[in-house]
């Protein structure tokens, strides 16, 4: 059913370097979260801080009771085998064929028979769309194709948690909306708990449950995905709508000089929220809230036009 990550204080930097302090959040069991930030802002440090890769320098990161930031190495590697990470850059053994890059999971965690190994890899490529391409190297298939080889490895111990860093960079736009309701679909089939890094304002307005924005070294919102894109706060607005006026700036924040030039400057109405992607059958996912329900219940007027079926469909509708 997908297992909760309550993330506490946590602050880490390299050496005098800050590059966030006092991130807290809990990750929901089974739903879907996006993380969302400006270039250089530190999420592929956080999700590597969550599985323990990187230690932090003070917080918590706790699972199933455990807390990875301070565990001991025999527990981390436990708690490690709920996790299966898609990294930014595909992470694959470059001289390794296709199957056996996704294989290999299995063949380190577990202790099971080559045939039963071919079972669960070859439902693991169906899944993604990549039965024929086993023997491929990494190298001689395109970005698209290395991204979904990434995520059917990370699929293989079927785990309670899927980190996705940047799943869709590099991928055109019909392929980012397959990857996003192949995700969708998953969570629906799979109940994992799902955290996703992405630059793709589309995909954070139509996929997550929930919406984390890291800013300026820290974690500036984290919530409904409805309390996200009904929000006014400007960096907030900024960034979930690709507009340049507002605080943050070509190189993170903009000086006082920028700041005073943009003054009286308009900034456009609040875009409709669209609704939530759907599972493909048509059958709503475990944590899927009904839409406006958050609006309602914390008294939000969302922006007109809001959860209308058509308008959310409709091309650039963000
Ligand atoms: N192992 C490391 N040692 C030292 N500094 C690091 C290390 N890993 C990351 N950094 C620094 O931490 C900062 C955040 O990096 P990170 O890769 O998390 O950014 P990001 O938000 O994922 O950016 P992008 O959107 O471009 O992927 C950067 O300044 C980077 O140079
Ligand atoms: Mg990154």
């Amino acid at each position: 059913m997908g297992v909760e990550i309550k993330v506490q204080d946590l602050t880490k930097s390299f050496g005098r370097s800050l590059i966030w302090k006092d991130v807290s959040l809990t990750v929901p069991a089974g739903e879907i979260c996006v993380m969302l930030g400006p270039s250089g802002t530190g999420k592929s440090v956080l999700l590597k801080t969550l599985i323990g890769l990187l230690k932090p320098d003070y917080g918590s990161v706790v699972i199933e009771g455990t807390d990875i930031a301070s565990c001991s190495e025999k527990d981390l590697y436990e708690i490690r085998k709920l996790f299966g990470v898609l990294f930014q850059d595909g992470a694959m053994f470059g001289s390794m064929n296709l199957y056996d890059n996704v294989a290999f999971p299995l063949r380190e965690h577990t202790r099971k028979t080559e045939s039963d190994i071919r079972a669960v890899v070859m439902e693991k490529m169906e899944l993604v769309g990549l039965v024929g391409a086993e023997d491929k190297l990494p190298g001689e298939i395109s970005g698209g194709m290395r991204k979904r080889a990434g995520l059917a490895r990370a699929l293989v111990l079927d785990p309670e948690i899927v980190l996705f860093d940047e799943p869709d960079s590099g991928l055109d736009p019909v392929r980012t909306s397959f990857l996003n309701q192949l995700i969708v679909d998953l969570n629906a089939q799979i109940d994992a708990t799902m955290l996703i890094v992405t630059h793709d304002v589309n995909t954070a307005r139509t996929v997550p449950d929930n919406i984390g924005l890291l800013y300026h070294k820290h974690l500036a919102m984290f919530g409904p995905r409805e309390m996200l894109l009904s929000s006014e706060e400007p960096v907030v607005r900024q960034f979930l709508n690709a507009q340049m006026i507002g605080p943050i700036g070509m190189s993170e924040e903009k000086d006082a000089d920028e700041l005073e030039s943009e003054k009286g400057q308009e900034l456009p109405p609040l875009p409709p929220i669209p609704m939530q992607l759907d599972p493909s059958n048509g059958i709503h996912r475990r944590s899927q809230r009904e839409p406006g329900l958050w609006c309602r219940e914390n008294g939000v007027t969302p922006p007109p036009g809001s959860f209308d079926e058509n308008m959310s469909m409709a091309p650039g509708a963000f």
